[in-house]
Formats: C-alpha cells, structure tokens, sequence
C-alpha cells in the first residue's frame, strides 16, 4: 500500500500581513510560519508537496528541492490549489492525504495524529480538524445537522447570522482519502453549484466535504483538545498573538525543566535551544538556533546568543554571542561581542568593551577591559592590560597572533600580527610589537621619553 502524504497550501496572497515577501514566509518566534507547519507533519509523512503562488520563487527558494512543489499560477481559491497537486495525490492512491494551510503555523504532531487515527477508526473518506474558540470570526463554521453529524462548512461571508454564532471553526486542516478526495475535487472542478460566481470567486476545498456526504461517504470533525493549534495568522496583530503563544510555550517548558526566568520581558528563545537546570536568563536576551547552555549559569540581561556553546556556571551579562564557545566558569561582559570562531577556556575573563573574534582565550586568561583580540591563540593564565589591540589586518591579508602562556600584556600594547610573545614574556605598557617575543623576556618597543626642563616658563 502506498504511503500517507501531505498537501501544503502556501500559494496564497495575505494581502492583509502587508509583506513584499510570501505570507507564508512571515516569521514566528524566528521561524517562517511554513517551516513551522512543515515541522508539524514530519513525524506523519516526509512526503509533501507544497502548492506554491505567490511570490513563488521566494517559497521555491525557501523549500529548496526538499520537497516536490506545484504551481498554482492563478489564485482560485483552497481548492483550486489541492487541484494542482491531483498527480501526487494520484500517487499515493489508497493511503490518505493531510491537508495543511501554510499560515497555521501552531498545528503540532499530537493533533494531526490523533486526527488521523480518528479518521482510520470512523473509517471516513475526510475528517476536518475543528476546533471551539471564543471569536470565530473570520473562520470557516462547522454546521452540524440534528444528529450532531457534519452537514457542511459555511465561510463567514456566507454564514447566516445563525451560523456566525456557531463557534466551532475549521482549523484548515483535514486528513482525506485520497481517492475520494480526488473524486470531490473532480465535482468541484465541474459542478456550476461550486464554481466561483459573482459572490463567491474561489473554489472552496471546504465544499469538498458536502460533495463527499452528497455522494454516500462518510466526513467528520476531529475536535483539537487545545484551540491554540488552530490559529493562523492573517495580519501582524494576529502574527504578535502567535508569537506570545509560541514564546510562551518554549519558555514555560525551559521554566518547567528547572531554567529560572524569573521576568520574561524581552526574552525570547528559539525552539531548538537546550538550557541546563539552575541557569537563570534575565530580561531582554535572545537565544536563537542549535545553542546550548549549561546549568548554573546566569544569562542576561541585554544578551544576544546565536549559535553557541555556553559550559556551566558560566555569567554573561550584555554579550552579544555568535558561533562561539565558552566553558565553565567564565564571566563576560558587561558590553562584549564575542564573534564567530572564538573559543573561551574555563576560568576565562572578558571584561568591559571587549571585542574576540575568530580567537582561542586559554584557561584563566583574562582580557578585563577595552581590548581587541582578532585570530589569536592566547594560552592559559595570561593577563591583557586595558587598550591592548591585536593588529591583524594589513589591508589584504589577516594574519594570526600566537601568545604563549603566563604572558603578560602592558597597557595599550599594539601586536603586530603574524608574531608570537613565547610563554612567560612581558610587554611593556604602549609598545608597538612587531617582532617575536622570546620565552622569559620583556618587549619594550615606544619612543625613550625626554623631559625638556623648564619649557613652560620659556
Ligand atoms: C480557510 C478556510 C476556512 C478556515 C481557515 C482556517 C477555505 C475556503 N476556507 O480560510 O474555512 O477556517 O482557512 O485558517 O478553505 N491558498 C492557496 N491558494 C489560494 C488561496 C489560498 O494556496 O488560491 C493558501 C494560502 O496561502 C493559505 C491557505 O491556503 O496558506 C488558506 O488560505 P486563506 O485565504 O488564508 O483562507 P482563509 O480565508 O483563512
Ligand atoms: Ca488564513
């Protein structure tokens, strides 16, 4: 037998979400609301096909061969656009099809699969996914007869007064056989009493349920347990309430799993990020990507963290962090930009306006204040006197700075890259250092200080 499958709508226009970009591609908690609809299904089926439209090229871009696409080249409607994807559902003849809107970015994997077990167990050609929320408006109704049965979905520009009252609304979502779906799709595509009129100008894919039950075959609604799952998002004030629930969601299971958060303002963390018990996150920081943080650590406030590795018991107070490491018992900050490819050893400190880039810091290093450390290895227990700055641009090239361990870094010296300060040297404080420094000694490399006695007066 052949295996499920999914149809994506994501042609669509949002012409209420003012965006220049694809509506489905506006973003969730740092997500496009397609990916997020995409995540929901993977657990069900890998094989998707997503109906592209509008600004088709951008949702091409986005899918990136991963899945199959079809094109919808004129925008007539939800059901219009599952008809664009009749050949693939024609492949997956004897298995059933989700059906999915690409702006339902809350739908999650329990609720599709319970829907489709719901779906098996009533043997049904179509199970809608409703849900009871409080304001309907705006969504399809599910009407039901006097034997509490589905009759039919009614749109709200269609929907008498009667029906406006009705709270059960269609989620979008629905699991078809894809036999009979395409059966409906074939009445739908054919039928005046569906076609698009002077009221109406799209084919609606919720009028595939009434063609099913006309015909003799069974549809039914798969009630969500949690209304949230079904809510899209048709402009930027209904894009905010997503983005609270989706916010609210991670951080209320990063609180539930031990991480103190004890003021949420502006702190928003991306779903993939792993925090160990006992970190505290303080307001106004931002975790986003594969970053993964230990236990103990106190992050925030004001910090942005991307892409990174944070060990434990670790303080970052006004970081900004990208693609980095940074081990246990370190502290940074505050006002620190830590750059892609710089690894922090334990018991480092980063101080006050300092920047790293591309740099290894060792083991209880330290470089407190006002510094740059550009492509340098720097080994463990050395000290980087205040003003100091790696050299590591010629105009051309970027060369690399090697610094041994125990080295001792005056005030304000500049290091002229590529050069090495061997283990246990010192600078002198406001040196110029283009040469190597070896092992054991002192660099002094500035102009001998002349005093000119009396020249005040003269
Ligand atoms: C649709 C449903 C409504 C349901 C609601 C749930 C219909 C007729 N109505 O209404 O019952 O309550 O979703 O959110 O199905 N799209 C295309 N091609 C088109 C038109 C739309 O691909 O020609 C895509 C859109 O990109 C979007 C999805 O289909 O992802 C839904 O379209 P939208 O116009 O937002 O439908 P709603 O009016 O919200
Ligand atoms: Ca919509």
């Amino acid at each position: 037998m052949s295996q499920n499958c999914c149809v994506l709508l994501a042609a669509g226009k949002g012409t209420r979400m003012k965006t220049a970009t694809s509506k489905v591609l506006t973003k969730v908690v740092f997500k496009p609301m397609l990916e997020r609809t995409i995540n929901s299904t993977l657990n069900l089926t890998k094989d998707i096909c997503v109906i592209t439209g509008h600004k088709s090229e951008e949702v091409e871009k986005f899918i990136d061969g991963r899945y199959e696409t079809a094109l919808q080249s004129e925008l007539l409607g939800t059901g219009h656009a599952v008809m664009q994807a009749e050949s693939f559902i024609k492949k997956h003849s004897g298995a059933n099809v989700l059906i999915l809107n690409g702006d339902a970015p809350l739908m999650d994997s329990n609720t599709l699969s319970n829907a489709l077990s719901d779906h098996i167990n009533n043997n049904r050609a179509a199970t809608v996914i409703s849900a009871k929320i409080d304001n309907p408006f705006g969504y399809g109704r599910i009407v039901r007869g006097d034997d509490n049965n589905v009759k039919c979905i009614v749109e709200e520009k269609a929907a008498t007064d009667e029906q406006k009252k009705i709270n059960e609304i269609n989620s979008g979502a629905y699991w078809f056989n894809c036999d009979d779906l395409l059966f409906a799709l074939n009445i739908l595509a054919n039928s005046s009493k569906y076609a698009p009129d002077g009221n109406k100008k799209e084919y609606y894919l919720t009028d595939a349920i009434e063609i099913l039950l006309e015909n003799g075959k069974i549809a039914g609604a798969f009630t969500a347990d949690n209304p949230d799952v079904v809510l899209g998002a048709n402009d930027r004030v209904q894009l905010l309430d997503l983005n609270n629930i989706v916010r609210f969601n991670i951080l209320n299971n990063l609180m539930l799993d031990g991480v103190s958060i004890p003021c949420t303002d502006g702190v928003i963390i991306e779903d993939e990020v792993i925090i160990g018990a006992d970190t505290e996150i303080l307001p106004n920081t931002i975790i986003r990507g594969k970053t993964v943080i230990g236990s103990g650590c106190v992050i925030g406030p004001n910090t942005t963290i991307d892409n990174s590795e944070i060990g434990n018991n670790t303080e970052l107070n006004n970081v900004k962090c990208n693609q980095s490491k940074i081990s246990d018992n370190v502290t940074v900050g505050p006002f620190v930009n830590i750059r892609p490819g710089s690894v922090i050893d334990n018991n480092a400190h980063v101080g006050n306006f300092v920047e790293i880039k591309n740099s290894n810091i060792g083991y209880g290093s330290k470089v407190p204040h006002l510094s740059y450390i550009g492509d340098t290895d720097m080994g463990s227990g050395c000290n980087v006197g205040g003003g100091s700055i790696t050299v590591n641009y010629d105009g051309t090239h970027k060369h690399r700075t090697t610094i041994g361990n125990d080295v001792f870094i005056g005030c304000n010296t500049k290091i002229v890259a590529p050069v090495t300060l061997e283990n246990h040297c010192f600078t002198a404080a406001g040196s110029t250092i283009t040469e190597d420094v070896p092992e054991d000694s002192l660099a002094i490399a500035r102009a001998r200080q002349t005093n000119k006695e009396g020249w005040y007066k003269k």
